[in-house]
């Protein structure tokens, strides 16, 4: 399959259980020191979260998505339900909790374009699933998207009832936590970022062939295929064809801020069509070379024509 050829089948159906955040951006020349007072560029409120994030990715990429996760009763959770449904995301699934606020993200973010982000959980905190509910939902989905930064416990009842439905679960693991033993063999596809890897393989992950042993040691765990994502220098790929190295192009980053929620929405659009998992990575490497070169979550999050008319990544190579 290309790179730029169209779907393969209808849009798949993408159901995504996590969090919302408006994301309180503040532009800054560099992270304050203990005891520094810098004066900052610019602030602004951004929709965001990882969990709305990666909808918009999907939906981006032509899925049909359905949002499961929890907002407060208060102008950012109405913010955040409107921004998915300009996206064309289905919010029926979307709570309202009475008792806390809609969950916020502090992302600061410097002149060379990376960020450091504090959330403030709020509302995301009190998502509950139903299960028959969201049962229903996947019905024909092609996968069930999920983080961590939704509680656990529910985070697990969601894969529990996607694996028992048939359907394909695709993990991201961020913030990063332990995962319980049972899950593995519950998820198809783990979507990772390198410090994470590490973290949850208890190796290092710092030069290539690091990064593809602990993909490996994660893959032999119980999971189909393992993708780390490596922000400059592209993702490795690992499933049971192997280990591959996909390179990113060059680009000139204004804001790193989503980048791994743009890749997994592409990625899992793609794979939902039944494209490759090298093609759908390459995808979601275009869409995140785009997503840095703007300010901002959602509003980064590029369209699927944008990611089509992109520059092709250099081919990938085998890793050891
Ligand atoms: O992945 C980026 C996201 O992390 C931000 O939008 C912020 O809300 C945090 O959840």
């Amino acid at each position: 399959m290309s790179d730029t050829a169209s779907p393969l089948r209808l849009p798949p159906a993408i159901v995504v259980v996590g969090s919302l955040n408006m994301d309180l951006v503040l532009r800054v020349p560099h992270a304050p020191a203990a005891g520094e007072t810098l004066l900052g560029r610019s602030i602004a409120s951004l929709p965001g979260g990882k969990g709305a994030n990666q909808a918009v990715g999907c939906a981006r990429q032509g899925a049909r998505v359905h949002m499961v996760g929890c907002v407060g009763a208060d102008a950012h959770g109405q913010a955040l339900r409107r921004a998915l449904e300009l996206d064309g995301i289905d919010t029926a699934a979307l709570q309202t909790a009475d008792t806390a606020p809609t969950g916020t993200a502090l992302v600061m973010v410097e002149d060379d374009g990376q960020n450091r982000i504090v959330v403030v959980p709020g509302a995301n905190d009190f998502v509950r699933i139903d299960a028959a509910a969201l049962a229903r939902h996947l019905d024909g989905a092609a996968f069930l998207v999920a983080q961590f930064e939704t509680p656990l416990d529910q985070v697990a009842l969601a894969i529990g009832v996607a694996h028992r439905a048939g359907c394909k679960v695709l993990l991201n693991p961020s913030p990063v936590q332990a995962i319980d033993d049972a899950l593995w063999s519950q998820i198809d596809t783990l979507v990772i970022n390198e410090v994470e890897a590490g973290a949850l393989s208890g190796r290092p992950a710092d030069d290539l062939p690091q990064v593809a042993a602990a993909a490996r040691a994660l893959r032999a765990r119980g999971v189909a295929r393992v993708v780390v994502t490596l922000g400059a220098r592209g993702a490795v790929a690992v499933d049971a064809a192997g280990a591959r190295h996909h390179p990113a192009p060059v680009v000139d980053a204004v804001d790193t801020t989503a980048a791994g929620d743009t890749f997994l929405g592409a990625l899992a659009a793609a794979l939902g069509e039944g494209r490759a998992l090298d093609d759908a990575v390459r995808l979601g490497i275009r869409a995140a070379a785009i997503c840095i070169t703007r300010p901002g979550a959602q509003p980064s999050i590029p369209m699927r024509d944008a990611v089509l008319r992109s520059p092709l990544p250099p081919a990938w190579t085998l890793l050891p």
